[in-house]
């Protein structure tokens, strides 16, 4: 689906289909009761009939003139003088559906002239981006048979006044790269564990890299000896696989600036190991490697929107396999850190191989440094598919992650880390145990980490209940990435610089 601004007075408009907002008690906006008039009333007069159910998202379709404005579908935005943000999303949802359905192939929407509490102009025209990109989605890679359909409608033309298009445009130019990064995350995710394994992650990375001229580095088994990542070496151990540490770097800011480091798990299938799981859904573990698409995924965002800051991308790449030579409950390794780790459970593999990149990422002296896991199912438990758990001992950085959540939609809450739930992870035999026990499982999986991130600015993401959706639905949501790109855009921008 492609987005344009377009400036043509509407009552002039020629065009097969209009999306045209209608909120409470049936009122039409500025636009659309000069569309109206152009039409002889007709919109009035469908309106009339009682027809638009006020929810939103109902939807009418009305026809026009065919050599003006051939059809408009009318879009009740809800029974609030101003509608929620979820209103307005279901409003456009509807409303590109319904379009979708007729043969047009290009329509003009005006739905951004409704009024939705506490967003402006921009926001209305991003928002129509990503939720048309959305619709447009699929994953069809791994079927022989693809869709027929050409998804409708392909072209979107949102018009606004001459002032506003300057604006405009950068608006939907930005909502286009966050959605080209985001369906990078989601393809990603959606590929099976025996297409997409770390090997293939390197060779995405490698992709990108070539494409948005970036600095990549890809440290396979023997450099990882060498650098002792011996926690995330024990977790490739029962693997066949060869583990790939991934390091990319976007550098779009000013050379001596400090970057901001990104770091993604990426387990390209869990098992558990010789802790194995249960085999009821066992086939989702392919998402473990969300994290790690949510780094490439929002280097992408970044690199095409070429936002004036440095980004350091790191993956942590490997599967979580049993075999004869996989790590075995009460194994003892040594990190990169030097902190030795008594592997409780072969589960729990996530924190270990994150603890030899935060101990890596060090190196570029970043200024914030913020780790993305599908870590603990704890997590779900917590807060459910909504919001993604927020972990950090930094106010300014968590503060700058929740602001960055609310704007883009994309939002996370924000958990404890005091140091009594470290308590948990005490072991008899090594500086520290790999789990503690299931109370407040998110916490202490983050309690790990943070012994690991000592001499950083840092952040962790729990994405386990927002990276994909289970059930009929199944498939891969591409988050965090707004959330992580309206960061960078913040940072880019000078605001909440911690
Ligand atoms: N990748 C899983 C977390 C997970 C499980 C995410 C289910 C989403 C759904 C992680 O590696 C894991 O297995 N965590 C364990 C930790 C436990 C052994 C302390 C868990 O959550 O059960
Ligand atoms: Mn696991
Ligand atoms: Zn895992």
């Amino acid at each position: 689906m492609h987005f344009s601004i377009k400036t043509s007075a509407i009552d002039t408009l020629r065009s097969a289909c209009v999306l045209v907002p209608v909120g409470s008690g049936n009122n039409l906006t500025a636009g659309g009761k000069a569309l109206d008039e152009s039409l002889g009333g007709a919109l009035a007069a469908a309106l009339s009939r009682g027809d638009l159910q006020p929810k939103a998202g109902s939807t009418l379709l009305v026809y026009g003139e065919a050599r003006k404005v051939a059809r408009v579908v009318l879009v009740a935005t809800g029974e609030d003088a101003e509608a929620s943000e979820r209103s307005f999303g279901e409003s456009v949802r509807a409303g590109l559906r319904q379009a979708g359905a007729t043969s047009c192939e290009e329509v003009v929407s005006i739905l951004h002239e409704a009024g939705v509490k506490g967003r402006d102009l921009a926001w209305k025209l991003r928002q129509q981006v990503t939720v048309g990109r959305d619709l447009a989605y699929r994953f069809e890679r791994m079927k022989s048979r693809k869709d027929p359909q050409p998804v409708r409608p392909g072209r979107v033309a949102l018009l606004v006044a001459r002032a506003a298009a300057a604006g405009a445009q950068t608006a939907i130019d930005r909502a286009m790269a966050l959605a080209n990064g985001t369906d990078l995350a989601r393809d990603l995710g959606n590929l099976p564990g025996n297409v997409c394994t770390p090997t293939y992650l390197a060779e995405a990375a490698r992709k990108l890299a070539a494409e948005h001229k970036l600095r990549v580095q890809v440290l396979d088994r023997k450099q990882m000896e060498a650098l002792r990542m011996g926690s995330l070496l024990s977790v490739a151990r029962g693997s066949d696989e060869p583990p790939k540490f991934i390091v990319l770097q976007y550098r779009g800011g000013p050379a001596r600036q400090a970057p901001v480091a990104l770091i993604g798990k990426g387990i390209t299938f869990d098992t558990g190991g010789i802790s194995l799981k249960p085999a009821a859904e066992m086939d989702e573990m392919k998402f473990d490697m969300c994290g790690a698409a949510s780094v490439l995924g929002t280097l992408r965002a970044v690199a095409e929107m070429r936002l004036p800051i440095n980004v350091v991308g790191i993956v942590a790449a490997t599967e979580n396999m049993p075999g004869g030579k996989a790590t075995k409950p009460g194994d003892i390794v040594t990190s990169m850190s030097g902190q030795t780790i008594e592997i409780l459970n072969t589960d729990a593999e996530g924190r270990l191989v994150l603890a030899d990149a935060l101990t890596y990422v060090e190196r570029f002296k970043p200024q914030a440094v913020i780790d993305i896991a599908t870590l603990t199912g704890a997590c779900v438990i917590a807060l459910g598919n909504h919001r993604s758990g927020l972990f950090s001992a930094d106010d300014g950085l968590a503060d700058a992650l929740l602001a960055a959540g609310r704007e883009s939609s994309d939002p996370c809450w924000r958990m404890p880390i005091d140091e009594e739930y470290a308590e948990a992870l005490k072991s008899n035999f090594a500086d520290v145990a790999n789990v503690g026990g299931r109370a407040g499982g998110s916490i202490t999986a983050a309690c790990f980490l943070a012994r690991f991130a000592r001499n950083l600015t840092w952040a962790h993401l729990d994405i386990a209940g927002t990276a994909w959706k289970s059930g009929p639905q199944k498939g891969s949501t591409g988050r965090p990435v707004p959330m992580l790109t309206q960061f960078l855009i913040d940072r880019a921008d000078g605001k909440a610089s911690a």
